[in-house]
């Protein structure tokens, strides 16, 4: 039986791929490059020492997915493709809505035409918007500020009416929080395209001379250093929820949101301090005016997904910081040969 991976290529998809490979399951990426590149999935299966399939295309390809469905022995869906750039949507939020929306409905569609109701979708602790108390519970209520939150919360309520339509349907919704690290082998990690919107990337990119000094956006915040705090997550403990989220969809019908984080905030300052003693390199940085939208505080209560999942995030803080720093040395270009 195949797991089908949208957005396999990607930054998380390409750490879940490699951990459903080392579980043993058979994976099948659909992925249209809009945002990464082959060379992921070629290193997770160097990585692996096995085999995926892979599919360049797109999710709103409907006669594509009917023959993938049709093709393959699909009994899963792990939903990662779509557009990200909190940005960028506020630019081109048609694009987003796209994407993400239609692009979700259509692989929905295809799913029930093909049975297969098992849906792993990849939401944001977006989705809480500027919550009123900190750490964050799955019933706080859900608002959002910019397009891609929009679309992240839009294509909750399509899954929560699909899955109150038809009992069949059995989907988890994972409210990621703030992913960073890379694979300790240093061989797969984020590529961001241009200038990076996160802080670890920038913060990577600053170590290796891409980028002058970090600006710190704002340090007049009601935290305990003045600068915003943000539950950060390595991505292979992410990707490791994932398969935890598999499990549950095949013993459990319904919708149910898990958040996906560790339970402890960290400052920018945090950040950079546990950056530059991973690394042994300085940072430079300097203090810069607020970034709009952005919020004080965020951060998990991760106990419901310990709870229902089995699933908590191991690695320290100071494993991510090293981690990014290994992929970002060993691949100054990402993925583009240097
Ligand atoms: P990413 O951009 O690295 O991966 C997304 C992948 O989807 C890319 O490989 C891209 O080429 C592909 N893609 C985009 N549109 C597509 C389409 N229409 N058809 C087929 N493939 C398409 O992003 P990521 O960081 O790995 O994020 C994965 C998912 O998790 C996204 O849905 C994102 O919104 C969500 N998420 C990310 C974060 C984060 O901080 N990285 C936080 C919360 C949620
Ligand atoms: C973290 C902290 C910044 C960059 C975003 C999306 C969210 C989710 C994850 C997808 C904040 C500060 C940052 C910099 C800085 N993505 N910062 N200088 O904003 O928590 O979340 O990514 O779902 O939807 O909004 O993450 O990494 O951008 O910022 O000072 O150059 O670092 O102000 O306090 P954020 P981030």
């Amino acid at each position: 039986m195949t797991v089908l991976v949208t957005g396999g290529a990607g930054y998380i998809g390409s750490h879940t791929c490699l951990e459903l490979l080392q579980a043993g399951k058979d994976v099948l990426v659909l992925d249209n490059f809009a945002n990464s590149s082959a060379e992921s999935l070629k290193r997770v299966q160097e990585l692996a020492g096995k085999e995926l399939k892979f599919v360049e295309g797109d999710i709103r390809d409907r006669a594509l997915l009917d023959s993938l469905f049709s093709e393959n022995d699909i009994e899963s869906v792990v939903h990662f493709a779509g557009l990200k750039a909190v940005g960028e949507s506020t630019e081109i939020p048609l694009d987003y809505f796209d994407n993400n929306v239609s692009g979700t409905v259509t692989l929905l569609q295809a799913m029930k035409a093909a049975q297969v109701f098992r849906f792993v979708f990849s939401s944001s602790a977006t989705v809480y918007g500027d919550p009123h108390t900190v750490p964050i519970l799955e019933s706080f209520p859900l608002s959002v500020t910019n397009p891609y939150g929009r679309t992240k919360l839009m294509v909750e309520d399509v899954c929560r009416d699909l899955a109150a339509s038809d009992e069949r349907w059995s989907i988890a919704l994972l409210r990621y929080f703030n992913p960073a690290g890379a694979h300790p082998s240093g061989r797969i990690g984020e590529q961001p395209n241009g200038i990076p919107n996160n802080l670890v990337p920038y913060i990577t990119q600053v170590a290796i001379g891409q980028r002058e000094a970090l600006n710190v956006f704002g340090d007049d915040y009601d935290t305990p250093d003045g600068t915003g705090v943000r539950d950060y997550l390595h991505v292979v403990d992410l990707a490791i929820g994932h398969l935890c989220a598999l499990q549950k969809v095949s013993k459990q019908t319904g919708c149910v949101a898990y958040n996906l984080g560790t339970g402890t905030g960290y400052s920018v300052l945090d950040m950079v301090k546990a950056f530059e003693k991973a690394s042994g390199k300085a940072i430079a940085y300097n203090i810069t005016a607020r970034r709009p939208g952005d919020i004080a505080c965020c951060y998990a209560d991760p106990t419901f997904a310990e709870a229902e999942l089995g699933w908590k995030a191991e690695k320290t803080l100071d494993q991510m910081m090293a981690d990014s720093w290994r992929w970002q040395s060993q691949n100054p270009n990402g993925f583009a040969p240097s």
